[in-house]
C-alpha cells in the first residue's frame, strides 16, 4: 500500500496520457490489495467518490457494492443521475437508500447550523452501518479521500467532513485517489468517461441543501431551495457560466416579507442567489453577473417556485461573509 505522502517526483496528472497511466497502475494496485474480497463504497454523486467507484468497477467489478443515500437534502435530479450512471450504464451493484423522511424527521425543529450538521452526519453513519451490516462479509471500504483532505485533516476538516465515515468501522480502506489534487481527479474522471456534469461538478457541502434552508428545515422551504437551485443551475448553464463561476446556489432564509399576488396581499419567503469565485474557498469574490441573466432567473423563480415573493443577489465577499449562509 502507498503511504500518505505524495512523492516529490510524482508526475502531475494533466493529460489523458498521464491519466491513463495512473488508471492502469491503480487497477493493478486495487486488485493486489483487495484480492477476492468484497468492497463497499458510499457514493455521493461528487467527483471524488465517482472516480473511485469507476476505478473499483474496472478493477474488481463484481466485488464492489455501492451505497447511495437520498438524505432528502440532495439537489434536484442528483440521486437519479447517480443511479443512471452507476447502476444503469456501468452495471454496478448499487444499494439505493431512500432516507429523506428519516433525515427530515430527525432535523425537525433543529435550528442551530452546527447542530444540523451533527444530526445529518450522525444519521448518515447510522444508515451506512445498518446497510453494511445487512450486506455482511465485507472487508474493504472504498473512500474518495484526496490529497487536500490529508493535508488539511484536523479541526477545520472535522466539521466540514459531514457525510464522512468514522475511522473505527471494521474495514480496511481502499483510497486510490488519496495522493491526487482535485484538478487531477477531474482529469482522471474525464479519462474514465464520466459525464461532464459529474467531472466538473461544483463543490457541494456534505450537509447538502440542509445548510441552505436557513434555521429549522421545513419541507416547503426545502422544496423552495431545491426548485430555485435547479432554475439557477439551468440558467447558468444556458448563459455559459458553469465553468466560469466556482460555486453558485440559492438560499431560503426563515423569514417572510409582504407582497402582492393576483391583487391579494401575500407573505412569502425570499430566495437569495449566491455566486462566488475563489481559488481555495478561504477567500471569495462575487462576480458581476449580466443583468438580463439575473432578471431571467428572478422571473422564473417568482413564477415557478411556490411560496417565494422576492429574489436577492448576495454581494458580500468572503470575508467577512462565509460562502454558505450557515
Ligand atoms: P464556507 O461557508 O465555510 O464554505 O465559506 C467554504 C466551502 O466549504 C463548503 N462547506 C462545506 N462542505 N461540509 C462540507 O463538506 C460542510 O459542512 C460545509 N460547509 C461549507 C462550502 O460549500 C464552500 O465550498
Amino acid at each position: 500500500m502507498i503511504g500518505n505522502k505524495r512523492p516529490d517526483d510524482m508526475v502531475r496528472i494533466t493529460t489523458s496520457k498521464t491519466a491513463k497511466e495512473f488508471i492502469d497502475a491503480q487497477i493493478t494496485a486495487i486488485r493486489e490489495q483487495v484480492g477476492e474480497s468484497r468492497v463497499l463504497l458510499a457514493i455521493s454523486g461528487g467527483v471524488d467518490s465517482s472516480v473511485v467507484a469507476t476505478l473499483l468497477l474496472k478493477a474488481v467489478g463484481k466485488q464492489l457494492v455501492c451505497i447511495h443515500v437520498d438524505t432528502g437534502l440532495m439537489r434536484k435530479g442528483e440521486c437519479d443521475q447517480v443511479i443512471e450512471v452507476f447502476q444503469n450504464q456501468m452495471g454496478a451493484e448499487l444499494v439505493f437508500v431512500q432516507a429523506a423522511d428519516r433525515f427530515l424527521n430527525k432535523l425537525a425543529g433543529v435550528s442551530d447550523p452546527e447542530a444540523k450538521r451533527k444530526v445529518i452526519g450522525a444519521e448518515y453513519i447510522r444508515i451506512f452501518e445498518e446497510e453494511a451490516r445487512k450486506l455482511g462479509d465485507i472487508a474493504f471500504l472504498g473512500q474518495g479521500t484526496i490529497y487536500p483532505d490529508i493535508l488539511e485533516s484536523g479541526p477545520v476538516k472535522a466539521h466540514h467532513n459531514v457525510g464522512g465515515l468514522p475511522e473505527d468501522l471494521q474495514f480496511e480502506l481502499v483510497e486510490p485517489v488519496k495522493l491526487l489534487f482535485k484538478d487531477e481527479v477531474r482529469v482522471v474522471g474525464e479519462a474514465l468517461g464520466l459525464p461532464q456534469t459529474m467531472v466538473c461538478r461544483q463543490p457541494f457541502p456534505g450537509p447538502g441543501l440542509g445548510v441552505r434552508c436557513v434555521g429549522a428545515i421545513t419541507r416547503d422551504r426545502l422544496a423552495a431551495v431545491r426548485e430555485s437551485d435547479a432554475i439557477l443551475r439551468e440558467e447558468f448553464e444556458a448563459a455559459g457560466l458553469t465553468l466560469k463561476i466556482w460555486q453558485y446556489f440559492t438560499i431560503v432564509p426563515d423569514f417572510r416579507s409582504t407582497g402582492i399576488r393576483n391583487g391579494q396581499r401575500v407573505y412569502d419567503w425570499p430566495v437569495v442567489i449566491r455566486a462566488i469565485n475563489t481559488v481555495d474557498a478561504i477567500e471569495a469574490t462575487v462576480p458581476e453577473l449580466e443583468w438580463p441573466v439575473l432578471q431571467r432567473i428572478t422571473s422564473r423563480i417568482l413564477a415557478e417556485v411556490d411560496g417565494v415573493g422576492r429574489v436577492l443577489y448576495d454581494l458580500t465577499p468572503k470575508p467577512p461573509a462565509t460562502i454558505e449562509w450557515e
